[in-house]
């Protein structure tokens, strides 16, 4: 183990980072007396911490981020150039990675046409949000205002993206919540709600215009959803879902957001995850892979119609879209996002998941095999996950103590892993797996086969 800092530099680094820094989603007690993890470099899908030990990083950078891997130099230089040349104005005014960029990431989604930058995917929910209730006040008197959101999706951190989070521990303690924003039923069918059904699907979708029905459809004016909820715990959406989505949204007149945020800019095998379903968003929402944590970037993108609204009146002094987001300006977002693009075509990396994602998807199925503990398997492309249960027939999850003890023995292991964290109160019981897009079948068995070990030594 070759150590990457001096015993010196480990132990200021330590210090420093136990008295000053404040960790993401950590109970920090027992950092009194444990020192952090403190990741010092990336190469590809491995990352290597302080004391020199390598990781096999199967979440991409912990949270479904470094899509294109670790290490890439020419993303790196491209954003150097730029940054030396001009790094930052307002975009009230373009500037040129942001104006290519666009025209790119249109090229890839038939149907939309506007690109409005920021740089977090709570931020870039929250301007779908701002152009919901902004139409609502400008087309229908106020009228159309509730946002729909379903049970187990996550929108961010923001107390108005979590207002929009179906996902009862994330939420808890942060209230009182923004209004206008109404929860509809999750599809998972596993936990199917209608027994066992061979039209769960539809019947998932139906749930949403009961609820319309319900508030009123004169008073909805969108719905957000994941494509595949995420950190909800990896819920593929099941057959005929999607379609009856799009049906009841034309029918009542209501705006179709979905949130890419992590599906997006290939991590189910194509650019986007709604592609695999056939539906025509109004809007779309995206951040962690577009340029892979290489530069902090968002998009929230449109349909021209929906841009055209806040055009219709110059003589009206309040019509335009009156938001702004200070590092929406930033250059390096757009100008490495051109690059992780570029790298995913070039190298052919959609290809690549779609391939990868299924041999992962099979030897997730080889566990569920081996182990009565998973339920069930889900997944698409690079991005899976399984639920585990104390009994298949009552589905009864584990305790949320079991996932913790797993994921802990694959990073004993070197094998970075994710679960369901804190989200419910029943269900933190998924294992999480978003392997960067670059994922050989070696990855795959090097990261499954540390899961089945752990398992081994946790299922007693
Ligand atoms: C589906 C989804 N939307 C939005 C967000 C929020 O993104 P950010 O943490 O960049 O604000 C996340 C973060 O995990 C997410 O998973």
């Amino acid at each position: 183990m070759s150590r990457e800092l001096s015993p010196e530099e480990i132990s200021e680094v330590m210090t420093a980072d136990r008295t000053n820094v404040w960790h993401h989603l950590s109970q920090h007690k027992g950092l009194e007396t444990n020192d952090p993890q403190v990741i010092v470099r990336g190469e590809g899908m491995r990352v290597w911490d302080a004391n020199g030990k390598e990781h096999l990083d199967a979440v991409s950078g912990a949270v479904w981020t470094v899509n294109v891997g670790y290490g890439r130099e020419r993303i790196a230089k491209a954003v150097y150039d730029q940054l030396v040349k001009m790094n930052y104005f307002a975009q009230t005014a373009g500037n040129v990675p942001a104006a290519k960029y666009a025209q790119m990431l249109i090229e890839k989604m038939p149907g939309l046409s506007r690109v409005y930058y920021s740089n977090s995917g709570s931020e870039a929910n929250e301007k779908a949000y701002k152009i919901v209730r902004q139409i609502s006040h400008n087309k229908h008197g106020g009228k159309k205002h509730k946002i729909l959101y379903r049970e187990r999706d996550y929108h961010g951190t923001t107390i108005t993206a979590l207002s929009s989070t179906g996902q009862f521990e994330r939420k808890a303690q942060y209230g009182p919540f923004t209004p206008g924003f109404v929860e509809v039923p999750h599809c998972c069918e596993y936990r199917s709600q209608f027994g066992d059904v061979t039209d769960y699907g539809v019947r998932a979708a139906k749930e949403i215009e009961r609820v319309i029905l319900e508030e009123g459809p004169d008073t909805v004016g969108a719905i957000v959803l994941e494509p595949i909820t995420a950190g909800g715990g990896v819920i593929t959406p099941p057959e005929g879902y999607w379609e009856t989505v799009q049906e009841i949204c034309k029918k009542y007149e209501i705006l179709l957001h979905i949130d890419e945020v992590v599906c997006g800019l290939g991590r189910t095998g194509k650019w986007f995850g709604y592609q695999h379903y056939g539906v025509q968003p109004d809007m779309v929402t995206m951040a962690k892979g577009v340029a892979s944590g290489y530069a902090a970037i968002s998009c929230t993108v449109t349909t021209e119609e929906v841009f055209n609204a806040f055009k219709e009146d110059p003589s009206d002094r309040m019509s335009y879209f009156r938001d702004i987001s200070t590092f929406g300006g930033c250059t390096a977002g757009p100008v490495a996002a051109i690059e992780n693009m570029k790298i995913i075509e070039e190298e052919n990396l959609l290809e690549n998941v779609t391939v990868v994602g299924e041999y992962l998807l099979e030897r997730l199925n080889g566990l569920k095999d081996k182990y009565e503990i998973i339920g069930d398997v889900r997944g698409k492309g690079l991005f899976a996950g399984f639920e585990m249960v104390k009994d298949r027939v009552t589905k009864e999850p584990v305790d949320e103590s079991v996932a913790i003890a797993i994921a802990g023995d694959c990073m004993k292991q070197g094998v970075i892993i994710g679960r369901t964290n804190r989200s419910f109160e029943k269900y933190n019981n998924t294992i999480a797996l978003s392997p960067a897009l670059i994922a050989t079948k070696d990855d795959i068995d090097q990261i499954v086969d540390a899961i089945d070990s752990a398992m081994s030594r946790v299922i007693q």
